[in-house]
């Protein structure tokens, strides 16, 4: 695709203000317009907004005046899907690229992935979900997985503590803080790890495996002091850490695995190992490791997120209709982003 994509930003939140960011001075991508969901965020600038200097594209709650720029596609990255406005930015015809992985799949609920579907198709557009887990650390798997001549097991960890990714809604939602025995606490996590059994379906047909269960188990560590980490508190006691897995199972062998070792801050009980990065295994024919880690330590996890998604908008646009995964696109990489 050779000529400049007009894009919107659907809220500018942790991932949204990195999509900004990552778009501003993109040789293919036109930044045209912003949705603000937070009323104190309309009539604001975008670029002040995403930390920037300003862009002259103010934010609005407008949907008809965003639609109305004819965007090629909108790079939606609200906190939780409104699906009035998915529906009517797809029947416009404006493809649509989410780091909700969960409306590429299942998670909704199957009305909610059907009105997704047929917008998406009225309006001949496509809706793509991504981001880095679920999204692009899986891809570096499979991508590993092309040199083997024997699978037995393919995994990926997600490790990190997350104290530098300020976002008490959506830790409070996984159950950090609750007491370890409180009931809503294994609901939480597992709910909050939907996306996951989505991604486990997504790789499982990439490798052209059956898989017949999905397992999820998990695991909490209990905070040794109160802390204080700016954006949220957890109490000692109270839930600061989970270990868990979803397993895809053929047969009784979990053959996909999506681990997960998220911390907030460092002292807790158990105290498991934090490899800082995501970390793929493959067990068989060669056996393979493979780690994505920053040098500096931790990645920006708001752009690590992100930039899957705007990386992806010109072959997302290119896509046939309907909802699209990562296995109906060429491989997504960062093209473009050598300056
Ligand atoms: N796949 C992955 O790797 C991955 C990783 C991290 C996050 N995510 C997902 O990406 C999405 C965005 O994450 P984030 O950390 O950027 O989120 P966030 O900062 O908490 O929220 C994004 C924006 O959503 C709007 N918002 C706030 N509360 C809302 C509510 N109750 N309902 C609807 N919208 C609300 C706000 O928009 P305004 O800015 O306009 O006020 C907010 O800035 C989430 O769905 C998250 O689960 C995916």
């Amino acid at each position: 695709m050779s000529r400049r994509l007009k894009v919107v930003q659907w809220t500018t939140g942790k991932t949204g203000s990195a999509a900004v960011r990552g778009m501003v001075g993109h040789p293919v991508l036109d930044l045209v317009g912003c949705y603000a969901y937070s009323p104190e965020k309309v009539g604001r600038d975008v670029g002040e907004l995403a930390g920037l200097a300003p862009l002259g594209i103010t934010a609005t709650d407008d949907v008809d005046a965003l639609l109305a720029l004819e965007p090629d596609c909108v790079c939606y990255m609200a906190y939780r899907p409104n699906f009035d406005h998915l529906v009517r930015i797809l029947e416009s015809g404006a493809n649509v690229v989410t780091t909700m992985y969960m409306l590429s799949g299942s998670g909704y609920g199957q009305e909610a992935t059907r009105s997704v579907r047929e917008a998406a198709l009225r309006g001949g557009a496509s809706l793509y979900s991504s981001g880095i887990y679920p999204g692009h650390a899986p891809m570096v798997a499979l991508a590993a997985s092309a040199m083997c001549q024997r699978i037995d097991q393919i995994s990926v960890l997600e490790s990190l503590d997350i104290s530098g990714y300020a976002n008490e809604q959506m830790f409070r939602a996984q159950g950090f803080d609750l007491e370890p025995d409180d009931p809503r606490a294994p609901q939480l996590v597992e709910g909050s790890c939907g996306s996951f059994k989505d991604q486990i379906g997504v790789m499982a047909r990439a490798l052209g495996v059956r898989v017949d269960e999905i397992r999820f188990t998990a695991e909490f560590a209990a905070a040794n002091r109160t802390t204080d980490f700016g954006f949220m508190t957890v109490q000692k006691g109270h839930i600061a850490g989970f270990k868990g897995v979803i397993a895809g199972v053929a047969g009784d062998r979990p053959v996909i695995e999506c681990r997960f070792v998220w911390k907030i801050g460092e002292d807790m009980t158990p105290d498991w190992p934090v490899t800082r990065g995501y970390v793929v295994e493959i067990e068989g024919d060669p056996n393979v490791r493979v780690k994505l880690e920053s040098p500096d330590g931790h990645f920006d996890g708001a752009v690590t997120t992100a930039m899957p998604c705007v990386n992806a908008i010109p072959a997302v646009c290119a896509a046939p209709p309907g909802i699209v995964n990562q296995m109906d696109l060429p491989f997504v990489r960062g093209a473009h982003q050598i300056r």
